[in-house]
């Protein structure tokens, strides 16, 4: 199963002949239209590499996360005339300049506000542009564990799609390590390739367009680790074991929607001479939390208490409580449901005041399956 987003589409082009021609004869002559305004010359702003530099206040030319909700995101460069729009109204980029990451900003209405995020890889696979299904981060967590990955790893892709893994990754093994990602898809390879460069990524990741499955990696005693999200890894796999270091343990990852694909490469990885293959699935157990104001419990009704005589000299000498008061003149006091405090009424003296709490709940229904994830490790070469 391809989950790729599909770029083309077949067409029969006398189909579409024909039917330009009918739309000609279907359709009225459509009124002259008034010359379009001028458009204003795109305004030029030097990228900065936000998700690079982490810096305390936003500067033109970072890029912003416009965080509405966290399943609504955006993200924009900050230049010195722009503006962001949604349904809440218009957020001017010049006023943004100077304010600090994470700042909430009212629209020039008043009637909504977006908070102005830094681009965190977490954050960024939430808003990035979508070209083809992506890894999400309880995926990219495990993954990145189990490769091992830190500081200093260099480790191959394929395929790039829409870079959401490739973020993270870059920002795990910064500053010393190196990503090499593959893409064959030429409009993606693009994307991708130019958004590197402009969140200052270039120097840890190399992107290349070449189908990986037909052509291999063309590298050789070179990574550690190998990152598969292809229809077919287990064509890759004889490629992907050349790349591995000779004298070091490298470890494999694919990430496949279908059993079927799994077999296929746990029986590549096999042929291969790979060892301790594994296969896992995350899913991500969404818990709701909310904040409750508890309503007092009801009194026990106990039997009632034997009436017992204080002498006053006892009285007197009562211990003051927190207070200042003797415990025997305490009045004890509850909200009732509008908040007033009131005594209690219920005559045994005990209160149970109203309380906030937070509860929480377990979705009952986890989220379905994304994919697959099967994990195998070369053992060095010791001879
Ligand atoms: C599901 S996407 C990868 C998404 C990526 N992991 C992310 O998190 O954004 C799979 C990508 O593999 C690319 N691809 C498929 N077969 C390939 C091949 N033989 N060589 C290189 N890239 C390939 C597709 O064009 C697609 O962009």
């Amino acid at each position: 199963m391809d989950k790729d987003v599909p770029t083309t589409r077949e067409v029969d082009p006398a189909a579409e002949v024909d039917a330009a021609v009918k739309m000609e004869l279907d359709t009225p002559p459509a009124p002259a239209k008034p010359a379009a305004p001028p458009k204003p010359a795109a305004e030029s702003v030097t990228l900065l590499p936000t998700f690079r530099n982490w810096s305390r206040y936003i500067q033109k030319g970072d890029t912003v996360l416009a965080f509405m909700s966290p399943s609504n995101m955006d993200h924009f460069v900050v230049t010195e005339s722009g503006n962001f729009n949604n349904a809440y109204g218009k957020f001017e980029h010049a006023k943004m300049v100077g304010k600090e990451w994470g700042s909430k900003m009212p629209s020039t209405t008043g009637k909504g506000f977006i908070y102005l995020m830094y681009p965190s890889p977490e954050l960024w696979t939430l808003a990035l542009p979508h070209r083809t299904q992506i890894l999400y981060m309880p995926d990219i967590a495990f993954v990145s564990s189990f490769l091992e990955l830190k500081p200093g790893v260099k480790m191959i892709e394929s395929g790039t799609g829409s870079g959401s893994f490739s973020h993270s990754i870059a920002r795990t093994i910064a500053p010393t390590g190196h990503l090499y990602t593959f893409e064959y898809s030429q409009d993606r390879y693009q994307k991708a390739a130019a958004e590197f460069k402009d969140h200052g990524l270039g120097d840890l990741i190399t992107i290349q367009c070449r189908d990986v499955c037909k052509n291999g990696f063309d590298m050789e005693n070179a990574v550690t680790a190998v990152f598969l999200d292809l229809p077919s890894p287990w064509e890759a796999i004889p490629s992907a074991k050349k790349a591995f270091k000779k004298k070091r343990v490298g470890r494999l990852c694919s990430f496949s929607p279908c059993v079927e694909q799994v077999i296929k490469t746990c029986t590549a990885l096999k042929e291969q001479g790979f060892v301790d293959i594994r296969m896992y699935e995350t899913l991500l157990k969404p818990y709701e939390f909310r904040s409750l104001t508890m309503k007092p419990l009801p009194q026990p009704r106990l039997a009632p208490t034997p009436t017992i005589k204080v002498e006053p000299s006892i009285s007197s000498t009562t211990a003051p409580d927190q207070n200042g008061e003797g415990s025997n003149k305490r009045k004890r006091l509850s909200k009732d449901e509008s908040g007033v405090e009131s005594e209690s009424k219920d005559g045994s003296g005990e209160v149970y005041a109203p309380k906030d709490v937070v509860v929480t709940k377990g979705a009952s229904e986890m989220r379905a399956h994304t994919s697959y994830l099967t994990f195998a490790t070369l053992l060095p070469d010791i001879s």
